[in-house]
């Protein structure tokens, strides 16, 4: 370490240029382009989340359908045919995104468990693909199969159509995590569950984020959830989906329950309704002109 670092550390500068967790530079997004079904999903979508030392942030994504919060999601994963971007940059802890990593992991809606595979073999399967050793791989199973609040002894062995949706989104929760990704992706994750599980799974997942301090961008049509989870809420509207919103929210400090019931939070859930009332009549006026 030269004597630059040091002062540079000493006076917290090093901390805040510590490379962003995920930064989107003007970034734009056409599918099919220069056939007939042309289509432009996103355009000049520009934000940056930073890799907050000690902490991650998570960072909600609320909009119509097809405003593009799945193709943003899959743009920061690297997937095709989201992947790469038609303009502008994508990058994820200081470095452009050209493709899948093990410092992203991603959790989608429908249950994408191995059929064929244990949920203990499930959990450990991106481990097996790094070649740890058998035996340490199912050991650290077992753990985040606990970790996500499935019995290791009764479950492990249990194939998942033998688990319910709660239970698989568990499962998908707990192979993610074992990873220990830097940036956790999750698109609409617990879209497909009834409302009491679906509270349930807000407070695992919180619990669990305190505990591996990831950054999550987090993709949901609930604005509850939005509000609940995210310290921060991006709002976006579509034709062509872009951001219209970058709002600060208070961090989730108790369950996710009581927290939901409380006059302040209803406040901000009406708030976050009208302004998005308001989006999406802005955009039917502006597509109506277009017509
Ligand atoms: N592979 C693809 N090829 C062509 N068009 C696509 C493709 N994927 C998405 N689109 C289009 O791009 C737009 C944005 O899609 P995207 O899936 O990102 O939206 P979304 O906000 O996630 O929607 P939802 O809330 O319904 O999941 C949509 O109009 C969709 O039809
Ligand atoms: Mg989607």
């Amino acid at each position: 370490m030269n004597d630059t670092s040091h002062v540079a550390e000493a006076s917290g500068v090093a901390a805040a240029e510590r490379p962003a967790a995920v930064e989107f530079h003007d970034v734009t997004k056409v599918y099919g382009q220069g056939t007939p079904r042309e289509y432009v999903a996103i355009s000049g979508v520009t934000f940056t989340i930073p890799d907050l030392a000690d902490h991650g942030e998570i960072s909600s994504f609320l909009g119509p359908s097809g405003c593009g919060k799945s193709t943003v999601l899959r743009l920061v994963a690297g997937l095709e045919p989201q992947h790469p971007p038609t303009g502008g940059t994508v990058a994820v802890l200081g470095r452009p995104v050209v493709g899948p990593g093990p410092d992203r992991g991603m959790v989608f809606q429908d249950y994408t468990s191995f059929d064929n595979r244990t949920v203990l073999d499930n959990v450990v399967f991106g481990l097996e693909c790094r070649g740890v050793p058998r035996r340490e791989r199912e050991a650290a199973g077992r753990e985040w199969i606990a970790k996500v609040g499935l019995d290791p002894r009764r479950d492990a062995a249990k194939y998942p159509h033998e688990l319910s949706g709660g239970m698989r989104q568990r499962v998908a929760i707990a192979r993610t995590l074992i990873l220990r990704p830097r940036v956790i992706l999750m698109d609409e994750p617990f879209g497909a569950l009834d409302p009491a599980t679906r509270l349930d799974m807000q407070d695992l997942l919180v619990a669990l984020w305190r505990e591996v301090q990831a950054t999550v961008l987090f993709v949901t049509h609930s604005v509850e959830e939005a509000v609940y989870l995210g310290d921060r809420v991006f709002v976006m509207a579509t034709t062509p989906g872009r951001i219209v919103e970058d709002l600060r929210m208070p961090a989730a400090s108790a369950p996710a329950r009581e927290t939901q019931s409380q006059p302040w939070f209803h406040e901000q859930v009406n708030a976050l309704h009208a302004r998005i009332e308001q989006v999406e009549a802005a955009a039917k006026r502006l597509n109506g002109a277009r017509e």
